[in-house]
């Protein structure tokens, strides 16, 4: 399973990239106006920190805009991704894209058939918000299980990014599910590698170790 990192501040990206956990970024128009900074210098920045692919959001909401706005990103480097809204037009653009080569990643799904439609038009990634549908009373994962059993019923290569994730639970529910991806929040990334069992127990080896005898002669 890889992990991406659900962010566009370059000090969380570089964090977490130190963890070693990190495949991939992903950004929204709402994640770049945190950093205060122009969604230019973010990007390239973001692109030269890391390797693996790197999802950058169009926000032409016409099938001409998004794919003018895709071609440019796209000269930025060879692991951008193209975020395209979950729309018709977007459908539109994502086969335009994916003939010309250009990754996409298909964001704001909150059905399986629009999972269905997004991997019917070539894109690379799909990104259904599990955290959004959870928020007005909805299993998000469900929806998960459901694109998951679709794809795997007509072998679509569209890799599944759960996304909108809000808790460790959610990125436990998606493994186990058999998703591709998950993008995950920093704050989430932090949080999958503590337990409290983990914390006692250190400082149990360590308040013991303290009794051992002669430990200068080891070192
Ligand atoms: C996915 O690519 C989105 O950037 C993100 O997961 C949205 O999450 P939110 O619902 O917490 O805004």
């Amino acid at each position: 399973m890889k992990f991406f990192i659900d962010t566009a501040d370059i000090n969380e990206i570089k964090q977490a990239m130190e963890m070693g956990l990190i495949d991939g970024v992903t950004t929204n128009p709402t994640l770049v106006s945190k950093t205060g900074r122009p969604f230019l210098e973010v990007a390239k920045e973001i692109l030269e920190t890391v390797p693996g692919p790197v999802s950058l959001e169009v926000v032409s909401l016409d099938t001409q805009g998004m794919v003018d706005e895709a071609r440019q990103l796209a000269k930025l480097g060879d692991n951008v991704v193209i975020k395209i809204p979950m729309t018709t037009e977007g459908l539109r653009a994502v086969k335009i894209l994916s003939a010309e080569g250009i990754k996409t990643n298909v964001t704001l799904v909150f059905s399986p058939l629009q999972a269905l439609l997004a991997a019917k038009a070539g894109a690379t990634y799909v990104s259904p918000f599990v955290g959004r549908l959870d928020d007005i009373g909805h299993e998000g994962m469900e929806l998960i299980a459901q694109i998951v059993q679709i794809y795997d019923n007509y072998g679509f290569e569209t890799e599944i990014i759960v996304a909108s994730i809000r808790h460790p639970q959610h990125v436990l529910q998606a493994a186990l599910l058999g998703a591709d991806i998950a993008t995950i929040p920093f704050k989430v990334i932090k949080q999958l590698a503590k337990h409290p069992l983990t914390d006692i127990g250190i400082e149990r080896f360590l308040e013991d170790w303290a009794k051992v005898p002669d430990k200068d002669q080891i070192f």
